[in-house]
């Protein structure tokens, strides 16, 4: 049987993958079901890669990357220990899910659209629309962060603040301890931020989404540190995932002459092409697991304990289950999925208000903007995402 010393490596800092990663890991795909690298074992298969999400013999893969960066005893890392991320599967992770998953599913985010809308409408009130404009600060930053705003009850004024910790925080993907220092002191800050947002929701209690949680905390669902720590998690995994994911899509769509002009014509449009977005550049070029007991993946034996990484940008570029990956097609059948919001128990649970929150920007451009121009557009990706560097249009070119 072969081990993991036998798979191919795989370099993520060569040049031709930081030029052109999809191309190059449609191309690892196309070769290898698997491989290593630096940071541990690449699946590249679709079917291995949704298998390896779904499946019971893997874990989280939190508790190793705070290893990795040697997060130091402190606040952060005790905020890390109880969150969702550090748990495996089993009870206490499903009954942590239960209370979002029932406020944060489709038909619990669909009751955010209206505010959403009016989030969408208002941030465009305030981007001049006949110059060039940084797309990043002036919308990408913004929505998410109103919106996680709205859901706490905190006045629109915290968004800038929302947004640069989320951005600060969720370095810790970078695996580079050069960034603990900063990832430690954003998420003290984060959670000093929350311990008065609870509080200040305790006292005027309203329909926001902390009050429910608040109303399933009282309820024993769950204590007061999940409640924080949730409201925390909340902030750290939304605007920045949010915004680069808002941003590629404008980039991707409004580069598009046709498409755009498509969805201009029919918004109903919109969801299917936001479909294609994540599949054909995600935001999520990988998730983490680690394994739980010595498991086989097509012949090679990984160990206990090896950090594993499903890699999404390959399996959305494999042929065999994409035809023609390199084409982007919004009329693409809507199977199989996207894997951009990972699955299953550690599945995102902000998946379903992101994606209105993005049909609604793009929605709100094809139908008020058809002429926008992109002035200046910039990607940078790591072996975990897509980042969107630079974004600049003219809102009414
Ligand atoms: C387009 C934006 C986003 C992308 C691409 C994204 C992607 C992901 C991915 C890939 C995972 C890991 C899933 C897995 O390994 O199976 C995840 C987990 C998570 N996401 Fe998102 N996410 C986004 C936005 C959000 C938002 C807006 C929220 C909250 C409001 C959120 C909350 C979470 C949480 C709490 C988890 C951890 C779930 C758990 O461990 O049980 N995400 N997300």
């Amino acid at each position: 049987m072969q081990t993991v010393s036998d798979l191919p490596e795989i370099d993520f800092g060569a040049a031709d993958y930081l030029a052109a990663p999809l191309p190059v890991l449609a191309d690892y795909a196309a070769r290898f079901k698997l491989g290593r690298s630096r940071r541990g074992v690449e699946i590249f298969d679709y079917d291995l890669c949704r298998d390896t999400i779904l499946s019971r013999s893997f874990g989280t893969g939190h508790p190793r990357l705070m290893q990795v960066l040697g997060l130091p005893e402190g606040p952060a890392l005790a905020y890390k220990r109880n969150s969702i991320s550090f748990h495996d599967r089993g009870e206490t992770r499903r009954r942590l899910r239960v209370p979002l998953t029932r406020l944060m599913g489709p038909e619990g985010s669909e009751r955010f659209r209206t505010d959403i809308r009016h989030v969408v409408q208002q941030t465009f009130a305030e981007i001049p629309r006949d110059r060039p404009v940084d797309l990043i600060t002036a919308l990408c930053d913004r929505i998410p962060s109103r919106v996680y705003c709205y859901w706490i009850d905190a006045p629109m004024a915290d968004a800038e603040f929302v947004s640069r910790t989320s951005h600060i925080v969720q370095q810790v993907h970078t695996r580079d301890p050069q960034t603990t220092q900063e990832v430690v002191a954003g998420f003290e800050r984060l959670l000093d931020y929350v311990d008065d947002r609870v509080a200040a929701a305790r006292k005027a209690p309203g329909d926001s989404l902390l009050s429910d949680l608040i109303r399933a905390t009282d309820a024993g669902h769950l204590t007061e540190d999940e409640l924080r720590n949730w409201i925390v998690k909340l902030a750290e995994a939304n605007t920045d995932n949010s915004s680069h994911q808002i941003a590629i899509a404008v980039i991707e769509l409004a580069s598009r002459p046709d498409v755009w002009a498509a969805l201009g014509a029919d918004p109903s449009l919109v969801p299917q092409a936001l479909r294609e977005v994540m599949r054909y550049h995600p935001r999520s070029l990988s998730t983490s697991r680690e394994t739980l007991e010595d498991v086989v993946l097509d012949g090679v034996l990984i160990p206990k304990g090896q950090a594993v990484f499903p890699n999404i940008g390959a399996a959305h570029w494999n042929p065999n289950f994409f035809p023609d990956p390199e084409r982007f097609d919004i009329h693409r059948p809507d199977r199989p999925a996207h894997l951009n919001f990972g699955g299953g128990i550690f599945s995102c649970i902000g998946r379903y208000a992101v994606t209105i929150e993005i049909e609604e920007v793009i929605t709100h451009m094809v139908t008020h903007h058809p002429g926008l121009r992109l002035t200046a557009s910039a990607f940078s990706h790591s072996p975990m995402f897509t980042s969107v560097s630079r974004l600049e249009a003219v809102l009414d070119g």
